[in-house]
């Protein structure tokens, strides 16, 4: 005896797919996102209790004792995560959620003959479990465990392909005889697969991964609602496959690069990433009192905020000076470049933490023809995508990539901490031109020392 009849259930799921629903409309826009990720999470709730309401379940005090422990862990880690580890995050989120789909797939096997939801099981086992290895890889990529540049052995691209034939063999066994034991198999081969489809991915290109690994998890997700006949499952696995798609797609265009490229680039030896030499070339390099003479008394001043912004928690440093620079008459905007940042949207995020309005950021399309009118482009904790070689270096890592023309600007001001290079690991030509200027230290305290000498001009 359930509490929910059919249609009931039916209909609360269907207001959880709606919720699904208007929850990524709301986060297509920053002004709404909040609102959107609400929406989503109430979403999540209704179709959790609407499970326990309307299904007979055995074993619910491990169900909530599993509630328990998985929400214990996730809740302080959210909370606690730089916005700057996010793409770990998501990276460990997401394989949790493949492997979780592998696991309720193996575990259906054995109640089903029906060779249809056998094909749903082995699809759901492969995928899912090709997520949750990946995702692992990735993980550690991103937080440093291990080397971030592409990892090729040779051979790799011969044992991929054995992998993946001997994972369609097992499958088809598994479909026409069910047995466990080769569902096993077929789960391990996914992990190995995981790991060997991510291992080659190097240098700017691993979030794009996760953004893929991402859609795999969705339709893993989607496949495990036909296995257990739940529709809910099946919309909501669909939607994180096609958002998963899309924001890979919109990615690697940003970056100027095909997803078969990153995924499969380093296996033909052309690597993902770069070299971290950095020349002993001179530059030029300035004080904060002289960074404030050229920014208070320029018409027109670009700032173009990047990973190292967000690294020094500077923006809201950096939006006051844009309203101290405005006040004194100078027309200030931002330029956001679609991979600045470690993840989608990362400065809009960003400068919307620090009130920044949002009519002053500008996209890279609209803002570009615009350097040619600015008096200073302020380039703060941003590298590569500004780097000149995304243009001119053919082989570059980055080569392809639209960048913000920053060097059209009548002078460019740096302001990073080293002549380190950024993410992709190159060299960025244009800190070595004449009208480029360096203001070394933290980008907070360079923004922090720049405002205080604009304020007393
Ligand atoms: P990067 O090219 O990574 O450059 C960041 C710059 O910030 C570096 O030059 C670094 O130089 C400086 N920096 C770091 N910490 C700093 C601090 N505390 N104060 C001042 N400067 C600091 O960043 P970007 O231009 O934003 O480009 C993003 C890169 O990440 C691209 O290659 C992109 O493909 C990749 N990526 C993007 C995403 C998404 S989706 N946004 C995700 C992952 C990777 P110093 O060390 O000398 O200070």
């Amino acid at each position: 005896m359930t509490l929910l009849d059919p249609t009931w259930t039916a209909l609360l799921y269907l207001a959880a797919a709606a919720c699904f629903i208007l929850a990524l409309k709301g986060l297509s826009s920053p002004k709404t996102a909040r609102r959107g990720n609400l929406i989503g999470a109430f979403g999540a709730l209704l179709a959790v209790v609407t499970v326990f309401l309307s299904v007979k379940l055995d074993n619910i005090p491990w169900i909530l004792g599993a509630i328990v422990v998985g929400s214990g862990i996730a809740a302080p880690v959210a909370r606690r995560v730089q916005m700057t580890q996010m793409p770990q995050l998501v990276a460990l989120f997401n394989g949790v959620g493949g492997g979780a789909a592998a696991l309720v797939a193996l575990l259906e096997l054995p109640h089903t003959d029906d060779s249809w939801v056998r094909l749903a099981i082995v699809f759901t086992l492969l995928v899912g479990a090709v997520s949750f290895a990946g995702s692992a890889v990735t993980f550690a990529k991103l937080q440093g465990l291990m080397t971030t540049r592409p990892v090729t052995f040779p051979g790799l691209p011969v044992l991929m392909a054995l992998v993946l034939l001997a994972a369609v063999a097992v499958a088809v066994m598994v479909i026409l005889g069910g047995s466990i034991g080769l569902a096993v198999v077929l789960l391990v081969l996914g992990l190995v697969a995981g790991v060997l489809l991510v291992l080659p991915v190097g240098g700017a290109d691993v979030p794009i991964v996760i953004s893929l690994l991402n859609a795999f998890t969705g339709l893993a997700v989607a496949a495990s609602g036909l296995v257990l006949g739940n529709v809910l499952l099946l919309v909501a696995g669909t939607l994180v496959g096609a958002s998963g798609t899309i924001l890979t797609r919109a990615m690697a265009a940003a970056m100027g690069r095909s997803v078969a490229g990153i995924m499969f680039g380093a296996f033909k030896g052309g690597s993902t990433a770069g070299s971290t030499a950095v020349s002993e070339r001179p530059v030029r390099s300035s004080s904060a009192e002289d960074v404030a003479v050229l920014l208070g008394y320029a018409q027109r001043v670009i700032i173009v905020p990047g990973y190292g912004l967000a690294v020094a928690q500077g923006q809201h440093t950096a939006a006051e000076l844009a309203s101290a620079l405005e006040s004194r008459g100078t027309e200030v905007d931002f330029a956001i470049h679609p991979v600045a940042g470690r993840m989608p949207g990362h400065m809009n995020v960003l400068l919307a933490e620090a009130n920044v309005p949002y009519e002053s950021l500008k996209e890279m399309g609209d803002i570009n023809s615009e350097f040619k009118t600015a008096d200073v482009a302020l380039v703060v904790g941003a590298n590569d995508v500004v780097n000149p070689a995304a243009k001119t270096t053919a082989g570059s890592p980055i080569y392809g990539m639209p960048i913000l023309e920053v060097a059209d600007a009548r002078q460019v001001v740096f302001l990073k901490r080293s002549m380190r290079p950024g993410f992709a690991g190159i060299e960025n030509d244009l800190l070595y031109e004449p009208q480029t200027t360096l203001l070394f230290g933290d980008a907070k305290d360079s923004l922090t020392k720049v405002l205080g000498a604009v304020k007393a001009l």
